[in-house]
């Protein structure tokens, strides 16, 4: 390929131009933007790999200019950040840059992306007589339903998110489809062929979040009787999930933050490095930047995760996807059989404040199309609300309620049976203490501030 190297650094340029050279890459140099634009000018190119930093025009400038023009459609172009402006890499994604590393980084790390973008071209240029599978890039909107703006911003960082291999930090409520989002992110990710492993960060007794993330040598705790491979090798080459990522304990996030910076890790009772090639998607219902605040979470740990955030809101802030989502979900919730929904019935859906968001909606639906045995009218959502919960416009939700709500809605699943666990070890602990909080948190080793997170998180205030 044709790469053109822009950078005003000359050790970097010229290194890196060695190395694309010795790939078998023809390559050009630049030593700044305005250089870059004119060579830009005159000739093809297949690659630019740019600093961002740089006299008279910068690497942000230069790619707006190069989006902006028809001419440079075929383009691909890197960026070079420094640490710390992930930000600007954001930004860079948004305005259509292919990816970025951040400096320092290793020549090498820059050819596995070339290859990618060759690989592009290969898939979009010469007609295949191999049937080709249906690109995952063209229904999107099938997989996520919603086109409102709001929808339609999280889509736009789905998509970025899907051609980089930048970590991802999922916020939103309960319910709101974190997991759908992080699924359909790895679908969609050049990483679609390996696995997508998810990992609930809320495992009780800690010593398991160890075993789980890394897995363990045969003997090296109670009950380890066999080797075991964790969720990063089990992912290996793919996408490991990383659902309610504050859960993770100050104590774990060391290791964690190693894996995911170094890349690195050792199976708990191992002393063999395993090599983590893994995109990390985390997920939170929290505002992290409190825990921060608070001494329970990580700053450097947040960074590594928050690379591109993607805030997905709840869904009372986008009432006009409800009609399309009710839709969707009715037809996927009743498996072929015949059903009907009157239209001042999904009104009435419109007006709900939705504490549990899209899962309260598809359980609303299931429970109105079991009762109204298939025809669901406004009377059915009116009486089928009340003993549940208050089904009236803007109705607020109670802490307990909520709690309640998600306990239920998740039952079944390996996470409701250790938030039950973890639940009753609270109330023991208060118990035992007398209803002092700080005693009680002490008892279990865990800092007063996350021993009030969890009682609030359980409703046991
Ligand atoms: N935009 C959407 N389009 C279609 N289905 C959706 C959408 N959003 C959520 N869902 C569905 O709603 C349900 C809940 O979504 P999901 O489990 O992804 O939420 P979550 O944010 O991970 O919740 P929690 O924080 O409680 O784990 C799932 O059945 C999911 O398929
Ligand atoms: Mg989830």
């Amino acid at each position: 390929m044709r790469i053109l190297v822009v950078d005003d650094e000359k050790i970097k340029r010229v290194t890196l131009a060695d190395d694309l050279t010795g790939e078998g890459h023809e390559v050009v140099t630049a030593g700044d933007g305005q250089q870059a634009a004119d060579l830009l000018d005159r000739e093809v190119f297949d690659v630019l790999i740019t600093d961002l930093k740089m006299p008279r025009i910068d690497g942000m400038e230069l790619l707006k200019r190069l989006k902006a023009d028809p001419d440079h459609d075929h383009l691909a172009v890197i960026l070079m950040t420094a640490y710390g402006s992930i930000p600007m890499a954001v930004e860079a994604m948004k305005q259509g840059a292919f990816d970025f590393v951040t400096k320092p980084f290793r020549n090498e790390e820059v050819f596995p992306l070339i290859r990618r973008i060759e690989a592009q071209r290969r898939d979009e240029g010469e007609p295949t007589s191999e049937p080709v599978e249906p690109s995952p890039a063209d229904d999107l909107d099938r997989q996520i339903i919603g086109a409102s703006q709001a929808m339609k911003q999280v889509k736009r960082m789905i998509n970025i998110a899907a051609r980089t291999d930048a970590n991802v930090l999922l916020s939103g409520e309960t319910g709101v489809g974190k997991d759908l989002i992080a699924s359909v992110i790895h679908r969609r990710s050049h990483r679609r062929a390996a696995p997508f492993i998810k990992t609930g960060c809320t495992l009780f007794p800690s010593t398991l979040i160890e075993s789980e993330l890394y897995g363990h040598q045969e003997g090296s705790f109670t009950g380890a009787d066999q080797s075991r491979k964790g969720r990063f090798e089990l992912a290996e080459g793919g996408t490991i999930y990383l659902d309610d990522v504050d859960d993770i304990p100050l104590e774990h996030q060391a290791k964690l933050l190693r894996a995911i910076e170094e890349k690195i890790f050792e199976r708990v009772g191992g002393n063999k490095l395993i090599h983590a090639n893994v995109r990390i998607i985390a997920s939170t219902k929290l505002n992290l930047l409190d825990k921060i605040a608070d001494g329970t979470f990580r700053q450097d740990l947040y960074y590594r995760l928050d690379v591109l955030r993607i805030r997905v809101p709840a869904l009372r802030e986008r009432r006009e996807d409800i009609p399309a989502l009710a839709r969707h979900l009715l037809h996927r919730i009743a498996r072929g059989h015949d059903y009907r929904i009157d239209d001042d019935a999904i009104v009435q859906l419109t007006q709900h404040h939705w504490p549990g968001n899209v899962r309260e909606l598809v359980n609303t639906l299931e429970r109105a199309l079991l009762v109204s045995g298939g025809h669901i009218t406004r009377e059915v959502l009116q009486s089928e609300a009340s003993g549940v919960a208050s089904f009236q416009p803007g109705a607020q939700p109670g802490i307990a309620e909520a709690a309640t709500a998600r306990v239920s809605m998740d039952a079944g699943g390996f996470k409701a049976a250790m938030e039950f666990a973890e639940k009753q070890l609270l109330v023991s602990a208060l118990e035992a203490s007398g209803g002092n909080k700080s005693a009680a948190a002490n008892s279990l080793g865990m800092k007063a501030s996350t021993f009030r997170d969890k009682l609030a998180k359980y409703g046991l205030k």
